[in-house]
């Protein structure tokens, strides 16, 4: 029996990007993109167009860089976001147009107050226009899991009419068990009878996003979305590294499919999305948290170092977790080790950029013996909000608080190229910094999350610190790394990195793309 393939469609850059503090810049999308591709993944969906110049932008240098992926874009069922959608997907060697409307009751009544028969108008005029601009169209009936299964059928067979080539079947708020899942899927498939791909797309609200995946393709499903580390909306979607490892795993279940996944790339792209959003996947989170091949009881601890089977299911090597090369560079290691190892880590720098950070690396291993992965990891991606035509700290210092008024002096140079120095207090050294940043820059931030991780063990650790800042109420915060060995010094890197992220995806530092 010949296997069939199944479609990895990773929305990482899409809809994980939708989970509260995730928003990435250009820069860290292509990085990601990058490595999506290096993974394998089929079907890049690497942002929503028309939802502000920043995705536009990413979407569009995405599919300038990656070759062999299809680069995807969202759409609504509207003319503007399609035709942006197209505009943002051009430069791509393959590209698609994902467009979608709500088929479910009461989000047709209550979001859209559209008849059924307008919805189905909307995606038929949808696609026709996608249609005019790539051969590749998806269509996704939003909220499918709650939709009535006759109204699916309608709206789908007239896409498909139109030139769909994928239906997406989403559970959007993440309601349905498997067995339900598993059946709906069984009774579209029969009903679309090979005349498109059926996707699905899986929220995990209940826990179930990747026990439903795999439902449906026990059933006829051939496309699934998914994302790195399962971010998304909400509780977010279903974990590509978890289907993956289920199909190959449980090869005897899943004996007639298989996808174009090459396993070992799954732990460097787990760890590049979680050192470039700042957020870890649990710990015990299955295939990639810190404890999954981890074992803490005496019984298990004999049993494994007797034969590894005893309780490990596959060798964490399959993902590309290999314990014994964790520790690697020094202070003599040359300008190749540096560069073989950061594409090991899923990194792709030109040679302005690998001269950079070689530079950093160099003075890092000046101050610290060992330099581990997640040292270099921290090194890449703390730079990676440093965007062109940004702001810079110059200097900073701080004022003894102990018993006295927290305060801070800075010197920003601004995009302009002007440096200016304030002096501020605060209730805390890292207010006192924040604000004064604050009022030199002249946009107000509101902190949503800060945290400070030690690099590696010692005195001489680094520390790594993440925020999370929002700048306008309307838009969702950014992120921002800042990387010394000096935890203040790594608090206003991360907090002015939070603002030139922000600046750039909003199109504020370079001039915004026409048409957009
Ligand atoms: O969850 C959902 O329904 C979506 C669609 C836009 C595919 O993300
Ligand atoms: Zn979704």
């Amino acid at each position: 029996m010949s296997k069939e393939q199944v479609i990895i469609f990773d929305t990482t850059l899409r809809d994980g990007e939708q989970s509260p503090g995730a928003s990435m810049n250009t820069k860290e999308k292509i990085q990601i993109a990058t490595q999506l591709e290096r993974l394998g993944v089929d079907v890049i969906e690497a942002g929503f167009a028309a939802a502000s110049p920043g995705d536009f932008e990413a979407i569009n240098e995405i599919a300038k860089v990656v070759k062999k992926s299809t680069v995807c874009s969202l759409a609504r069922a509207l003319e503007n976001d399609i035709i942006q959608a197209a505009k943002a997907i051009e430069p791509a060697a393959k590209k698609r147009i994902h467009t979608f409307i709500a088929t479910s009751p009461i989000h047709m009544e209550y979001k859209l107050k559209m008849s059924p028969e307008t919805v189905i108008k909307k995606a038929v005029e949808a696609v026709k226009l996608a249609k005019s601009f790539v051969s590749d169209v998806e269509f996704s009936c939003e909220d499918a899991g709650r939709s009535d299964i006759g109204f699916l059928k309608e709206i789908i067979d007239a896409v498909i009419e139109v030139g769909a080539t994928t239906i997406n079947i989403p559970d959007t708020v993440g309601i349905r068990l498997p067995n339900e899942i598993g059946a709906m899927i069984k009774e579209l498939y029969e009903h679309i009878n090979n005349r498109a791909i059926i996707s699905v797309h899986n929220h995990n609200d209940l826990g179930l996003a990747v026990a439903n995946s795999l439902a449906a393709i026990q059933n006829g499903a051939r496309q699934v979305e998914c994302t790195i580390n399962g971010l998304g909306e909400r509780a977010g979607n279903a974990a590509l590294e978890e289907i993956v490892m289920a199909l190959r795993v449980r090869k005897d279940v899943f004996s007639n499919v298989y996808t174009n996944i090459n396993t070992k790339e799954i732990y460097p792209t787990s760890r590049l999305i979680a050192s470039i959003t700042g957020i870890e996947p649990q710990p015990n989170k299955a295939i990639v948290g810190r404890n999954a091949f981890a074992h803490e009881s005496g019984i298990h601890q004999d049993g494994v170092l007797k034969n590894k089977l005893t309780y490990e299911i596959f060798s964490p090597k399959e993902i590309g977790l290999n314990k014994d090369d964790t520790l690697i560079l020094g202070k003599h290691s040359g300008r190749a080790a540096f560069k073989a190892k950061l594409e090991k880590l899923g990194f792709s720098l030109n040679e302005e950029e690998l001269n950079s950070a070689f530079k950093r690396f160099k003075e890092l291993a000046d101050k610290k013996k060992d330099i581990y992965d997640d040292d270099i990891r921290a090194l890449i991606t703390s730079n990676m909000t440093s965007v062109e035509n940004s702001f810079e700290l110059v200097a900073l210092q701080i004022m003894d608080s102990t018993g006295g008024v927290p305060s801070a002096a800075v010197t920003i140079k601004t995009p302009k190229g002007e440096k200016i120095t304030d002096a501020g207090i605060g209730d805390g050294t890292i207010d006192a910094i924040f604000k004064t940043i604050d009022r030199i820059t002249g946009h107000l931030g509101e902190l949503k999350d800060y945290k400070v991780k030690s690099l590696s063990q010692g005195k001489d650790a680094l520390a790594n610190v993440t925020v999370q800042v929002q700048f306008n109420k309307d838009e969702p915060a950014v992120i921002g790394h800042g990387l010394s060995i000096d935890t203040m010094l790594a608090s206003a890197k991360a907090y002015l990195g939070a603002l030139n992220s922000y600046l750039s995806m909003q199109g504020l530092l370079k001039k915004r793309h026409k048409g957009v």
